[in-house]
Formats: structure tokens, sequence, C-alpha cells
């Protein structure tokens, strides 16, 4: 079972403590693994901390999956995995057939960084800038846009998602081409995310 607890990619559904635990029951019942892709997780605005479903985990069903995608930069193509032992030799192997290594010297800059603490002064800098981007997007959008715009609340992460259920595809497809035009990244139609009908409406 492969999940995105912290911080669901577009919707930001934060996983409850009791869907976490009825999780991993689950799991256990059914004989099975998760994949606990925390990719977004550094980047917490509010609401009390998680408790990642891999500390929940008390029989070794949980690979925890970190990524230095946002808290660093997508090019350093560095990631980080917490296995249970049993699992250990075999995702060695997965990782040898897949790529072989990735950059040892990216990796030992990398592994100082965070010894030295600069990482974490790094996570606590960039948190703070993110956090009040954060703020002033969900605060234009809210107050600016409260007639077209109805903003899915999120205190986790670096996207906001955000519904235009009284707009045409056309129409939504427009603005987002005038915001490119001056800078601002939108991503549009939810359904292109959605494997069936898109469960929230339009756009
Ligand atoms: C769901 C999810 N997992 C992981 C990542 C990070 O991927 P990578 O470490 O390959 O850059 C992302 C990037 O946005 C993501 O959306």
């Amino acid at each position: 079972m492969y999940v995105t607890p912290s911080h669901q990619y577009p919707l930001s559904v934060t996983m409850t403590l009791p869907r976490r635990q009825a999780l991993l029951a689950w799991v256990e019942r059914n004989n099975a693994a998760i994949i606990e892709d925390d990719y977004d997780s550094e980047f917490r605005f509010g609401g009390r901390p998680l408790e990642p479903l891999q500390t929940l985990d008390a029989k070794g069903l949980v690979v925890y999956v970190g990524s230095f995608s946002k808290t660093m930069l997508p090019t350093l193509r560095l990631g980080f995995l917490m296995t249970p032992p049993s699992l250990r030799a075999a995702l060695h192997k997965a990782k040898f057939v897949s790529d072989w290594h990735s950059s040892t010297l990216a990796q030992a800059a990398l592994g100082n960084f965070i010894d030295e603490g600069e990482f974490a002064r790094h996570v606590r800098r960039v948190g703070a800038i993110y956090r009040e981007r954060h703020q002033l997007l969900a605060d234009a959008i809210s107050r600016e846009f409260a007639e077209h715009l109805e903003l899915i609340p999120s205190t986790t992460g670096l996207h906001l998602t955000a519904l235009a259920r009284r707009m045409s595809v056309d129409r939504i497809a427009e603005i987002a081409r005038h915001a490119a035009d001056r800078g601002v990244a939108v991503q549009i139609l939810l359904s292109r995310f959605a494997v069936s009908a898109t469960p929230t409406g339009r756009g």
C-alpha cells in the first residue's frame, strides 16, 4: 500500500491518527506492507505534529521514504529510505537494478551538511519563508478570489488547491494562461489526477 499521509497531492488531505491505526491494522491482517512517502512533511504550518506510520508501526511493516527535492532542490536527485530489517537486502538489490547508485559526491556533501547542523538550520529558515508565502497565498485566495475560488484548507507542504466550481474549464484555462504570463504557475483540472470520475466536481 503506497500512501502520502502527511499531505496528499492534489487535495491536501492529511491522514488522521485513527485512519493511520486502521491502515496499519489492515496491512497486518492482509500480510501486506506500507510505503510511506513523506515527501512534503518538513513544512508544516499549523495543527498538531503528526506521528508517521513508521513510528506507529511495531511490526516492521512500513518503509518510510523521504526526499530532499523539496527541502533542498529537485536536481540533487537524493532521497532516503528507512526500512524494516526484513526488507533491507531486497531493497538494496532493487536500487542496484534500477540505477546502480546515486552520486557519491552529492551524498557526501549532503551528509556533511546534515552532520554540521546546516540542513536543520536551512529547513527552519526556508520553512519560515514558505509559511509566509503559504499564508499570503491562502489569504489572497480567500479574500480577493472568494467569489470564484473555494480554497481547500491545508497546513502542510508547498502546494495549495482551490476549487472553481462555477467556472467553465475554458475560462479556468484562460485565467491560468494569464497567471503564467505573470510568472504564477497554476495547474488546472483536478480530473487529471483522478483514476475515475473527479470526486470534487469540475476544475
Ligand atoms: C508524491 C510525491 N512523492 C515524492 C516526491 C519527490 O520525488 P523526488 O524525490 O523523486 O523528487 C514528490 C515530488 O513532488 C511527490 O509529489
